[in-house]
């Protein structure tokens, strides 16, 4: 997306990747985009087949107690919603309109090391097809996820790190069945947290909270089916069934660090920040990352000057903040965790009746969900 942005700028770029294209184009990642990060894609002409085969929602249910209540965005948000669109399609149109631009991505690179990124010139080298090439750079963006080179390279004791495992994890499945509910159903149930979740009007996306050391072996189609239905169980409603295309255990964890530079090296999406999925905020905030970051080179090719690339970091974080909190508390709210006891699990539930009930604490959430804009309300 920033290569994409930069192009639009008359910037040029490289874009080096370590896995292959089948793979980045079949990884199944997140799947909700908010209002602006869909108004970015309209914006910048990446949004044709997304408005096409997108699903715009403009509320999520709630469901404990054994009832569902709505959260009406539409209502609470003046008009905004969100779009159901896989990350992995939006990596399929990203890397067509690249390919159609004639500009240079390659994948399956090895050995990447980053060099010199304190001095004006920094430095990439990395082997593609058995061919060692060196990048001399104005600036690098480090958009190589949590496990990438880029934040290893920046010399100890520049970063602050702020971290938190929670002591559960998720097991996520897809299935060739049409979503039961129209809109995402959150869970709360006695036994763990679970959501419905989708792809397509064909295709379902749920998860189960699992225990954190959980292995994804001992979770055969049947137990897994059985789980769900113990836990979305309402009176009048019906969980469908289907075959398990996909299915995967993931570690959920918050992390952050400051700044998100060093030189000239920025650092953008999972490579700075991670967030537990609940409340669907990570591929949002990698999003306006580089939107972040695209204009402030826009401005450093323009004036020469280094301010806006400067204040990169300090930009990103108050947004990067504010979703690391309402994602904190989304989980702590929804999730059984392994040391509660009866006091926590009415704290819980007194939290998600207040949420539904309280016109201003739902619009909290509702505003938090489509994506809360600083300086418009
Ligand atoms: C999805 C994932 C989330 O974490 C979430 O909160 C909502 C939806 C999804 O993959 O569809």
């Amino acid at each position: 997306m920033l290569a994409h942005l930069l192009r639009l700028h008359g910037i040029s770029s490289v874009v080096i990747e370590t896995r292959s294209r089948e793979y980045v184009e079949h990884r199944v990642r997140a799947g909700v985009l908010e209002q602006g990060s869909v108004d970015l894609l309209e914006r910048t002409g990446v949004g044709e087949r997304m408005r096409r085969e997108g699903l715009v929602h403009h509320g999520i249910q709630l469901r404990f107690s054994d009832s569902d209540h709505r959260v009406d965005f539409g209502a609470l948000t003046g008009g905004r919603g969100i779009t159901v669109y896989g990350q992995q399609e939006l990596v399929k149109d990203l890397i067509n309109l690249r390919l159609d631009a004639g500009e240079p991505i390659y994948f399956e690179v090895s050995q990447v090391t980053l060099r010199d990124i304190d001095s004006d010139r920094p430095i990439i080298t990395f082997v593609h097809d058995d061919t060692e090439t060196t990048l001399g750079c104005d600036v690098i963006a480090g958009c190589d996820g949590f496990h990438g080179v880029s934040r290893s390279t920046i010399p100890d004791g520049v970063l602050n790190a702020y971290e938190r495992e929670y002591p559960f994890a998720w097991l996520g499945i897809l299935a060739t069945v049409a979503p039961s509910s129209e809109e995402l159903i959150y869970c709360y149930h006695e036994r763990g947290f679970a959501l419905l979740s989708m792809r397509s009007p064909t295709v379902s996306r749920l998860y189960l909270q699992v225990a954190a050391d959980e292995r994804i072996d001992d979770w055969s189609d049947a137990r897994i089916w059985e789980e769900l239905q113990t836990r979305f169980t309402l009176d009048g409603w019906t969980l469908q069934e289907g075959p398990i295309i996909e299915k995967a255990i993931s570690a959920l964890r918050s992390y952050v660090v400051e700044p998100m530079q060093f030189g000239r090296l920025h650092l953008a999406g999972d490579a700075a920040h991670i967030v537990p999925p609940t409340g669907a905020k990570g591929m949002n905030l990698a999003l306006r990352d580089v939107s972040i970051l695209a204009d402030a080179l826009t401005s450093f090719y323009r004036t020469g000057d280094t301010a806006s690339l400067d204040g990169y970091s300090a930009q990103c974080l108050r947004r990067v903040w504010r979703a690391q909190h309402f994602s904190w508390w989304m989980t702590s709210m929804l999730h059984r965790f392994p040391d509660s006891d009866a006091y926590q699990a009415q704290l819980q539930l007194a939290q998600l009746a207040y949420t539904v009930h309280s016109r201003a604490a739902a619009t909290s959430l509702a505003e938090n969900y489509v994506g809360y804009e600083w300086g418009t309300s």
